[in-house]
């Protein structure tokens, strides 16, 4: 058995991740007077919620007429019915209060000619149940929204008195025996010690698993270690196969070009300088949906109209726009355009191409952030001491497909309802359970045979195999061939992570042995995303099946639960929740204003 120095913790609540959910969860704990920690392995601002560039969704009516159930109308819409309805009305419902209170705290954001918040169009967010025209809705500091939330959020929570434990790296949970999480066991990458987090309550804001893929918008860090250990723990994954791609990530490098820039008047061409958005979505045009857009660009590539030498790109058009605006609203997107495409926005085009951007599947969750651990005769049991927030978990609001500045907004939301729940369900006055001391050993052992891996593949190499497959046979079109031929491929990469090979044994700031325990929590995302969208015969949203191009919403409209056991990914399925938390009668939605439909914009 492995034998580490264990330095113990006490906390009622435990935060691993340090992104926007996680920063409002560990604010919300303490805020209350929750001995709080935050465990997060880069420093809080440098989480990737710091690239979010186009802003936030609260239905605030600054620019025009709006209301939160056209926010909620577009939500469903936008998750092609497969999102779960309680939890896309809170969303809706509690954005207007997490905005504001946002604000209150201090963030920048821009503002309108008489002091409200800024706010933008951005891609499927409309007025009148999708009947009227697109609405300003998103709200934005210039096209930096992510990064002054997140600095925002660190500082008031250093006010609060929350202890951060920064650069540790999370290895494992502590279930206990009957199933609940007693805590986290994690190492300093600094100093090379290892620590259990004891706690009543143990959050994961560990982001999404962007790099389980070859070309992404995700930061490096991005590698889905909250899904990874939960996958460890025996609980499942949900909807995994819903991976969205966003539309204008720069070709090549593909580092992200808001959405914010079509809000702004942006458009995209074809090799023929035809706006084509026109032609698939008449009404919404190059504000359509994400998973619309994405599609109608690879069709255009497809059929031999992309533009560039190998026309294998599409091209952004802000050219057009003044470059004051240019200036005040995209200053960000214009100097990233000329450092990674060298392309002047004044006056070129921005070569761009689908790259993926986000996991709509990730964690099961109610509305509260707890997390599920559903059975046959509970789809809706919680695992106590356990809940996610953020793109590491599904609560579900995402469904099939995100709209754009949702994610902001899930963070905020979803980070400050697990605060609220935790203060009626974690007890600071009982002293907490003992950690599970075999659980404690068996992460450590984990993370000992990893150390001293001495098998013939290195990690670097591995992964881009993994990324490779992914990007090839999980893309933004599917077919029942490439699907197969990607869950036999993804099995045979995961398989060699038994011959890993890390050559360095040291424990103080071992990126060799950071990056191999991440690639081991990359494997289980990709082994649920390609095992469940193998399985799911249908087209859904960001799920675009070319074998299967209907939505069938008798046999399809359910939750993907994959399950993994080593890896072997066992699939089951759960009701979406089809109830709003109001009813009509008590002024929440009318039903049939969101019953599915033909998707079109
Ligand atoms: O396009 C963007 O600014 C991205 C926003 C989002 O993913 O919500």
């Amino acid at each position: 058995m492995a034998s580490y120095e264990i330095e113990y913790h006490n906390y009622d609540v435990v935060v691993v991740g340090a992104g926007g959910a996680g920063l409002r969860a560990t604010l919300g704990m303490a805020e209350q007077g929750l001995r709080t920690a935050c465990v997060t392995k880069v420093f809080p601002t440098r989480s990737h919620t710091v690239a979010a560039q186009g802003g936030i969704a609260a239905s605030l009516s600054n620019m025009g007429p709006d209301h939160w159930q056209w926010h909620l109308y577009d939500t469903v819409k936008g998750s092609d019915w497969l999102g779960d309805t309680d939890a896309m009305e809170y969303l809706a419902r509690e954005a207007p209060k997490a905005v504001y209170e946002l604000e209150h705290y201090g963030v920048p954001f821009s503002r309108t000619e008489d002091g409200k918040i800024y706010q933008r169009p951005f891609g499927g967010h409309t007025t009148e149940f999708g009947e009227g025209p697109p609405v300003q809705r998103t709200c934005a500091a210039a096209d930096r929204t992510g990064h002054a939330i997140l600095h925002t959020l660190y500082g008031q929570s250093l006010k609060h008195s929350a202890e951060f434990f920064i650069e540790y790296f999370a290895i494992d949970l502590i279930m206990g025996e009957d199933g609940a999480c007693e805590g986290v066991v994690a190492w300093n990458l600094d100093d090379g010690t290892m620590h259990v987090f004891n706690a009543k309550m143990v959050v994961l804001a560990t982001g999404g698993y962007g790099r389980a893929y070859f070309n992404c918008t995700s930061a490096h860090t991005c590698t889905g270690d909250g899904a990874g250990m939960i996958a460890r723990a025996g609980l499942p994954l949900q909807d995994m196969e819903f991976v969205q791609f966003h539309p204008t990530g720069i070709f090549g490098p593909g580092m992200l070009i808001t959405e914010g820039a079509r809000g702004e008047g942006g458009y995209l061409t074809n090799s023929e300088g035809e706006r084509f958005m026109e032609r698939y979505a008449p009404t919404y045009k190059d504000l359509a949906s994400r998973d619309v857009v994405s599609r109608c660009m690879t069709l255009e590539i497809r059929e031999g109209r992309g533009v560039g030498p190998d026309k294998d790109h599409i091209y952004l058009h802000l050219n057009h726009l003044p470059p004051e605006t240019l200036n005040l609203r995209l200053p960000g997107i214009s100097e990233s355009a000329r450092i990674f495409a060298g392309v002047d926005v004044t006056k070129e085009p921005i070569p761009v191409l689908p790259t993926v951007h986000y996991n709509m599947g990730g964690i099961p969750t109610n509305y509260w952030g707890e997390v599920l651990n559903p059975t046959k005769s509970d789809p809706d049991a919680v695992a106590p001491g356990l809940m996610a927030v953020g793109e590491a978990g599904c609560a579900s609001v995402h469904g099939a497909n995100r709209l754009g500045s949702n994610s902001l907004i899930d963070l905020v939301v979803f980070g400050r309802a697990a605060a609220i729940r935790a203060g009626q369900t974690v007890d600071p006055d009982t002293p907490n359970r003992a950690a599970n001391k075999a659980a404690v050993d068996a992460a450590l052992d984990r993370f000992d045979k990893l150390r001293h891996a001495d098998g013939s593949i290195s990690t670097a190499e591995l992964r881009l195999e993994m990324q490779k497959t992914m990007q090839d046979d999980a893309a933004v079109f599917r077919t029942d061939k490439t699907l197969a031929e990607g869950v036999e491929k993804m099995q045979a990469v995961a398989a060699k992570m038994d011959d890993i090979q890390v050559t360095d044994r040291s424990l103080i700031w071992n990126s060799d042995l950071m990056e191999t325990l991440e690639l081991a929590n990359l494997m289980p995302n990709a082994l649920a995303t390609i095992v469940s969208a193998e399985a799911r015969k249908e087209s859904r949203g960001a799920h675009a099946q070319e074998d299967h191009p209907d939505r069938d919403d008798e046999k399809w409209r359910v939750h993907t639960l994959a399950r993994l056991d080593g890896n072997k990914v066992t699939l089951d399925y759960r009701p979406v929740h089809l109830d709003p938390l109001t009813k009509h009668e008590e002024g929440g939605i009318d039903l049939k204003k969101i019953a599915p439909k033909a998707r079109v914009y």
